[in-house]
């Protein structure tokens, strides 16, 4: 009995070593392991020895049984990891002979130009807010001081929904009562800033043109406290402007007339091109135009739930809205916005974060 076993021990270890599938591997088993298989005629063979011999045949029997099984399982696990390494190396293989164009997958340059610009207002303090495409005429327009029929509506060409007074949002400006109302409860317990900046989609109804799309990118900023005023925001634009361009730049301020804002400014930055000498890209100004901005209306901060009528100034704020649109064209020198919105994969492939 024992060299049957010895032999029979060979003849498996030997077969197991040649098994490359787990099909195989389960004949194997079967030719050993089921009703007509090896073990069992081992078992017939234990009937027919004298009995003082038995039990140590039986234990023989056992243990070899015990070894198959045992081996049968290392090798099933084997080859399951094998078959999962493969599978997962033949997904990630890709065709050598599709065009190069479709399979370069890349972030939009407004995803980059956005993504960069979070990093750098989170790391101010501010938090990142999202807001919706569709909003309300006193989102947009009334919560933001243009009362109805007032002419500053025409300002902006705008998308209007029949249904319930409703818009596609024209200027991020329309979640700024929204902001307020959120952070406005924390400002007064706790005396923590409001500080937010809110990326999103807008829509005007404009001829399109090599600067004008009908759906472009903002970033619209707040921050309320008590006694900020306009030496804050310059600094603060100043700083956070600086950071985006990676150098430092002079900014100036010009009036600039938004109902939101009194006072309001349209802000430059020093041309970055010519360093304010003058040349093509500045039009010989010497000054690029970047962002409205100013210090938010006492109406809008009344209507945000942050003053009473009582004290119209307990809090001050400035506000800013980046045409992130823009400011993705300047980065990357793209002259055409319209490039943003075709999605064709060769122009847009070419953007990669830094
Ligand atoms: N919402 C304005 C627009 O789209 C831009 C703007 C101007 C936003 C001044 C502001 C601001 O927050 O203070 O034309």
């Amino acid at each position: 009995m024992k060299e049957r076993i010895e032999s029979l021990k060979k003849e498996f270890e030997q077969k197991l070593s040649q098994v490359r599938e787990l099909q195989n591997l389960e004949d194997l088993r079967l030719s050993f392991m089921s009703k007509k298989g090896a073990i069992q005629d081992l078992m017939k063979e234990l009937s027919r020895i004298p009995n003082e011999q038995k039990k140590e045949a039986g234990a023989m029997i056992n243990s070899f049984k015990q070894e198959v099984t045992a081996r049968f399982e290392e090798k099933k696990e084997e080859l399951n990891r094998a078959a999962e390494k493969l599978l997962i190396e033949s997904t990630e293989s890709y065709d050598e002979s599709m065009p190069s164009d479709l399979l370069c997958g890349s972030y939009h340059p407004i995803t980059l130009v956005q993504r960069e610009l979070e990093d750098i207002f989170e790391s101010m303090g501010f938090d990142v807010e999202d807001y919706k495409e569709i909003v309300t005429d006193f989102e947009c327009f009334e919560a933001v001081n243009i009362p109805k029929f007032h002419p500053a509506r025409d300002m902006q060409d705008t998308y209007y929904i029949s249904a319930k007074n409703q818009l596609l949002k024209s200027h991020t400006s329309a979640a700024q009562n929204a902001i307020l109302r959120k952070y406005g409860d924390r400002l007064k317990k706790e005396g923590r800033p409001i500080r937010a900046v809110f990326p999103g989609r807008c829509f005007r109804n404009e001829a399109i043109d090599a600067s004008h799309e009908n759906t472009f990118f903002q970033m619209e900023g707040v921050m309320v406290d008590k006694d900020i005023s306009i030496s804050n925001l310059i600094y603060f634009m100043k700083t956070m402007l600086s950071e985006v361009f990676g150098r430092e730049v002079t900014v100036r301020l010009r009036p600039g007339f938004f109902p939101f804002v009194e006072p309001g400014f349209e802000l430059d930055i020093q041309c970055l091109n010519c360093g304010g000498s003058g040349c093509p890209t500045c039009k010989n100004s010497g000054w690029l135009e970047l962002c409205p901005c100013g210090m938010i209306h006492p109406n809008v901060l009344k209507l945000g739930g942050i003053n009473t009528d009582e004290d119209l100034f307990e809090y001050t704020g400035f506000a800013f809205g980046l045409g992130l649109t823009r400011l993705a064209m300047m980065k990357y020198g793209v002259s055409d916005i319209r490039v943003f919105n075709e999605g064709d994969l060769s122009a847009l492939c070419q953007f990669v974060s830094k």
